[in-house]
């Protein structure tokens, strides 16, 4: 990259803009495992090794998966402000919690989608409850595969009849993670809070009979009973991500097609939510790539559908921006 070129930069104020919209993005317990370095010239990402959830995720793989949401979504909000972001993933091999680097390049008219996806930022959120079938699911699904194509990374939609399987499939999960101290204590810390700048607050959460009624998902600490959307049983189309190796550089953008697809998602109306409980067991992984029926590693499944009431939850925190930005 010239030095003319990066010289050109956006001031201080959209910098902190496009990282405040941008780290709206999802992460594995809301752990938010990112710090961003603005060194004058160069936007830099690191993955925050104290944020990593030992027992779920030993390897970082959901870190940096999260990572690489955020990435996505920063790189999407500066696109929507006029400015391109040259992106080096992985750069320095003796500094692998240095996961990004971007330079940056006016861009005058980014392609429509970036706008419908920035626009779409503030209004995505993980929706646990049950969902209808997604309307107008056939042309999304066709975006979804342009989008996640330059990441390397497949998108399959499975068969109605691997829903129940992959019910059965979280329930031996949560049966084998019951006992599992470490594991229960990293969830219990994450979550069921509120009023903290992180963690899923137990307005994100659902009652045990709301989940009884979806079946694929994460056994999280449930908050009180309720029962919304009433008798409605899950119709979410269950997507899966598979990368084609187990690295850090596909993880990133296992993340980077990740909230691609949530954002367009979104975009078009649809809810959205990510799933990792599966993926995180060998078993899990083995049955997913059954269902799939081609080589690659599951890395992440997401139900897409159609809420069928507009009543979203209040936003999940974030951190300050003080906490995740330095400028230099
Ligand atoms: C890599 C990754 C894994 C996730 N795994 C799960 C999961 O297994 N179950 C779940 O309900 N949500 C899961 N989520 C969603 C996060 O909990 C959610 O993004 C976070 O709490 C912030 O809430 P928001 O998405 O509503 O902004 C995951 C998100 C990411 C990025």
């Amino acid at each position: 990259m010239s030095d003319e070129r990066a010289t050109a930069v956006p001031d201080h104020p959209m910098i902190r803009a496009a990282i405040r919209l941008g780290c709206r993005a999802p992460s594995v317990h809301n752990t938010q495992p990112w710090r961003w370095v603005f060194d004058g010239t160069r936007l830099h990402l690191f993955r925050d090794h104290d944020r990593q959830l030992t027992a779920a995720d030993p390897h970082a793989r959901q870190a940096v998966i999260s990572c690489g949401a955020a990435l996505h979504h920063v790189r999407t909000a500066f696109a929507a402000k006029g400015w391109r972001t040259d992106t080096l993933r992985l750069p320095d091999p003796t500094r692998p919690e240095l996961l990004a680097t971007l330079e940056f390049q006016p861009w005058p008219d980014p392609p429509m989608g970036v706008f419908r996806r920035a626009d779409a930022i503030t209004r995505r959120y993980t929706d646990r409850l049950p969902m209808a079938e997604p309307i107008g699911w056939g042309s999304v699904r066709l975006a979804l595969d342009d989008l996640v194509s330059p990441h390397e990374v497949t998108l399959d939609v499975l068969d109605e009849d691997a829903r129940e399987r992959l019910s059965v499939a979280s329930e031996q999960s949560a049966a084998l993670r019951r006992y599992d101290m470490d594991y229960q204590g990293e969830l219990h810390w994450w979550s069921g809070h509120p009023s903290t700048p992180e963690g899923v607050p137990p307005s994100a959460l659902v009652s045990a009979s709301e989940q009884a009624r979806v079946g694929v998902a994460r056994a999280f600490p449930k908050p009180g009973p309720s029962a919304r959307r009433g008798e409605l049983r899950d119709h979410a189309r269950l997507v899966v991500l598979t990368a084609t190796e187990e690295t850090p550089p596909t993880w990133l953008h296992t993340g980077e097609a990740l909230s691609a697809v949530l954002l367009e998602c979104t975009a078009s109306g649809m809810s959205s939510c990510a799933l990792t409980h599966i993926t995180e067991l060998t078993a899990g992984r083995r049955l997913l790539s059954s269902l799939i029926g081609h080589p690659g590693i599951p890395q992440v499944v997401i139900r897409i559908g159609t809420a069928p009431d507009d009543q979203q939850p209040p936003p999940t925190p974030r951190r300050s921006l003080a906490e995740i930005l330095t400028v230099q």
